[in-house]
């Protein structure tokens, strides 16, 4: 089979390189993907957004399925103008990718099913939220409606803090019309455990699930980025907590989509945070996370194209997916300054091979068959071992030896994790 992927991360690379294990798939392309996966995909020089494009190509070169990783185009319908060309598409269709794209409409969804989250408000006018914060709970949470790169969220401690959040989006605008309207939710305390999921719009089965490390720096300070490493699986994610959340949250979310006229299907993100009063939804994506993918997929040990084609026909019940009971970390290394300011462009060194480790590439693209750092996140290094102790050990060996010019990390990637086991946590 033909298969294409849409996107040009880390994540894409690992959904390339875990495909590419599966004996059907005969080529695979990547759109656009970048200069790290051209070692392991045709790259296919359109942008992820320009689903036209995108659709001419793969006719004309007769792609068999396609995989859409990205929230913009799913958000875009690349979904949607794929499967309308008769060609199969792993990934929700634009009405069921708003459960990312619009968080009102995810609370609204929420909140109309019974599915356990956060308190909130929504304001379309600033005067309006502003008026609201006099009297509202401080700590709160202040979020923009549409995308806005990860970064539409802000944590307020104090009552101004929250003021000049909603200022700065409906006001400001500083994410354009993503700011238009606005959410103050609770501000809820506990582990945040990412869990996401193959769902076929019927059946919804979880992978392992993963702990993200959102912040810049070392113990969990300075900005928010896309994700500075993972493990997997979640230490705080317990068998019985599993049970609840597919009780309370993940089975009633596919069923509400169904029930919306939105039936959801591919890979569902659940972003929960574990509070002293039962594991709540934080947010939804509507594809895999980044880097959570690096971690969990090397942990895959079925047919990753059989599991993405039972989404599209609707067979998930009949189709095994098995992981591993090893554990994995992810270490990215981004450019000094990332996720503000940073050069690019310097010579990329990938580690030397190893056994059990495997190197996706985010951010890099090929001059005269060298590799050159092109983004913020330049490379995941995932190492998966018996134990998570030995998992971080060996991913910060083989990451030691990738080189490039400001090369970046967190040193404390899954040290939360281990600290969660020796509370009493599960390995
Ligand atoms: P989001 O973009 O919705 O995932 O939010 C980004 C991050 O903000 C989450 O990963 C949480 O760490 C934090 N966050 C979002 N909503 C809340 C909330 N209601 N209470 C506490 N923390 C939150
Ligand atoms: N790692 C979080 C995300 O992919 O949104």
């Amino acid at each position: 089979m033909k298969i294409l992927v849409i996107g040009g991360g880390g994540r894409e690379h690992a959904i390339v390189k875990k495909l590419k294990q599966s004996p059907r798939a005969k080529k695979l392309y990547a759109l656009p993907g970048n200069g790290g996966i051209a070692a392991d995909a045709q790259l296919v020089p359109i942008g992820a957004k320009e689903i036209g494009k995108m659709v001419d190509f793969a006719k004309e070169e007769g792609i068999d399925f396609a995989v859409v990783a990205p929230d913009d185009p799913l958000a875009l319908g690349a979904v949607d103008a794929l499967r309308a060309a008769g060609i199969p598409a792993f990934g929700p269709d634009k009405k069921a990718a708003e459960i990312e794209s619009s968080k009102v409409f995810a609370k609204r969804l929420m909140k109309q099913y019974g599915i356990p989250t956060a308190a909130f408000e929504v304001f379309d006018k600033e005067e309006d939220a502003l008026r609201y914060l006099e009297t509202a709970p401080i700590p709160t949470v202040i979020k923009a409606d549409g995308l806005a790169l990860g970064k539409g969220v802000t944590l307020a401690y104090t009552l101004e803090e929250a003021k000049a959040a909603v200022h700065a989006l409906m006001g400001e605008r500083i994410f354009g019309k993503s700011g238009a309207r606005i959410l103050i939710e609770e501000m809820l305390e506990g582990p945040e455990v990412s869990v996401l999921s193959f769902t076929d719009g019927k059946t919804v089965v979880p992978m392992v699930s993963a702990m993200d490390h959102k912040r810049a720096q070392d113990g969990d300070k300075g900005p928010n980025t896309g994700g500075m490493g993972a493990i997997a699986p979640n230490p705080y994610y317990t068998k019985e907590i599993a049970e609840l959340c597919m009780k309370t949250i993940f089975a009633p979310t596919i069923a509400a989509m169904a029930a919306e006229g939105r039936p959801f299907t591919g890979c569902l993100y659940f972003g929960l945070m574990l509070t002293a009063q039962g594991p709540r939804v934080i947010e939804y994506n509507c594809r895999f996370g980044d880097p959570e993918t690096q971690a969990v997929l090397p942990l895959l040990e079925s047919d990753l194209l059989d599991i993405m084609e039972a989404t599209v026909k609707g067979t998930l019940d009949q189709t095994p997916v098995v992981f591993s009971d090893k554990s994995a970390c992810c270490v990215v290394l981004a450019s000094e300054g990332y996720p503000a300011r940073y050069e690019t462009g310097f010579t990329l060194t990938l580690p030397k091979a190893r056994d059990h480790v495997e190197c996706f590439v985010a951010g890099a693209k090929l001059e005269n068959g060298q590799l050159l750092t092109a983004g913020g996140r330049v490379l995941g290094v995932t190492a998966v071992e018996d134990t998570l102790p030995q998992a971080i050990a060996v991913a910060y060996r083989a990451a030691d030896d990738a080189a490039f010019t400001n090369k970046y990390c967190r040193r404390d990637i899954g040290a939360r994790a281990l600290a969660a086991v020796t509370e009493g946590g599960e390995v």
